[in-house]
């Protein structure tokens, strides 16, 4: 019998997979990836085997997360059409390539995932498992089965036994982990309505919570996060920390109509506390930190990065490349950056370097002025001596 690595996610898209995949002369592996979307696996599991898995595997991604895909697109600076800083999007490549070498292990033919067709997780997916390994056969259950409705699905799971999550369903379609949650469909279909206070998972009842104005130091080394308040800080505890401080304000919110790769426009919101905060803090390092050749330059590149990422293409030539570029420029990026937290916002009100470039002596307009302004009159003359008339 030919044996599928599926990609599930403990949902009701992918445990009717199983079945769908069985029904269709595969031995079903279930591979669940932990990349902190606090989900009970525990159930999860019992879910996939009562569907009809083989066997369930579960990898903890987090870590291996955090290092190879989130501190190099921090470092980046990488945030898609100006807001959205790719929780969903930088997961996928992670997920797939670790399906790869289960596929190997477990010595599969093919891997299948729950995306459907309309969206870009498919091409992530895919992109990446055909640049890892192109003998892998590659299903989609979901676009291509017959249901014409969650009804119609429902009814097809309840046929044959497999377990539906009992706790009511959330009328949104939601993917979470450390980064970032991503939420759409339901009433957030209309770019016009308002999302409802029910549709916020990680920042919900900022609202109606009274908070006082709140600082938080965050250190870096050499472009990553190390320290919170002077203190030490592991990456993942990092990250959970300012995702908890965060979200109780409610930053980190954003509301926007994005451009996917297949063409069409869709309506997503996110939140991303850490996310937000930590990109915020690394970009005000910088101009700290570099030059301003150097930080114009990596500015284009950001969006460059959050391009590619979007777009799947994370197992190429030029993302490895930026990446060798980017850590370059990261060596002088530590310090402390002082970010000021109040309802809905946060904005940096101090920073400090030992590779500060920032000098007082030139900058202040105090006697200590050591800038000798008679030098900007022949500057000036010879900036303007292309132009003058
Ligand atoms: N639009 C985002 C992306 O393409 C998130 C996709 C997943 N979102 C969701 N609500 N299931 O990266």
């Amino acid at each position: 019998m030919k044996k599928v690595i599926l990609a599930y996610s403990g949902g009701l898209d992918t445990s009717v997979a199983i079945k769908w995949l069985k029904d269709r002369g595969y031995e079903v592996v279930a591979y669940m990836a932990d990349v902190g979307q606090e989900k009970t696996p525990r159930a999860a599991i019992d879910r996939a085997k009562k569907a009809g898995a083989s066997k369930v595997i579960v990898r903890d991604l987090k870590k291996k997360f955090i290092t190879d895909y989130l501190w190099p697109a921090l470092k980046a600076g990488a945030v898609y059409e100006g807001r959205y800083v790719l929780a969903t999007a930088l997961s996928r490549p992670l997920i797939a390539a670790e399906q790869v070498a289960v596929a190997h292990q477990e010595k599969a033919t093919a891997v299948a995932h729950g995306c459907t067709g309309k969206g870009n997780d498919q091409v992530r997916f895919e992109v990446t498992i055909q640049a890892l390994d192109s003998s892998l056969e590659i299903l989609a259950p979901v676009r291509e089965w017959e249901f014409r409705s969650r009804e119609e699905e429902i009814q097809y799971a309840l046929r044959h036994h497999i377990p539906i999550d009992s706790t009511k369903k959330s009328p949104f379609s939601i993917d979470k982990n450390i980064w970032g949650v991503s939420v759409e469909a339901g009433v957030l279909e209309d770019p016009n309505t308002e999302p409802p206070a029910e549709s916020f998972q990680w920042t919900r009842g900022a609202e109606t919570r009274n908070l006082k104005e709140r600082v938080v130091e965050i250190g870096f080394k050499k472009g990553a996060p190390v320290s919170l308040n002077g203190k030490r800080r592991e990456p993942l505890a990092l990250i959970k920390e300012l995702n908890e401080l965060g979200a109780a304000y409610g930053i980190g919110r954003m509301d926007m109509i994005e451009n996917r790769l297949v063409g069409i426009k869709s309506r997503e919101t996110y939140e991303a506390p850490a996310a937000t905060l930590l990109l915020q803090a690394h970009r005000d390092l910088e101009s700290l930190t570099l030059d301003r050749e150097l930080f114009h330059f990596k500015e284009g590149l950001s969006q460059k990065y959050a391009e590619l990422v979007y777009y799947g293409l994370w197992f190429t030539p030029l993302r490895r490349a930026l990446d060798a570029f980017i850590e370059s420029t990261q060596k002088k990026v530590t310090g402390s950056v002082r970010v000021k937290l109040r309802k809905y916002s946060s904005h940096v009100v101090g920073r400090k370097s030992p590779y500060s470039l920032y000098k007082e002596s030139l900058a202040t307009y105090s006697e200590k002025d050591k800038f000798d302004q008679r030098l900007a009159k022949g500057f000036i003359d010879l900036w303007a001596l292309p132009y003058r008339k």
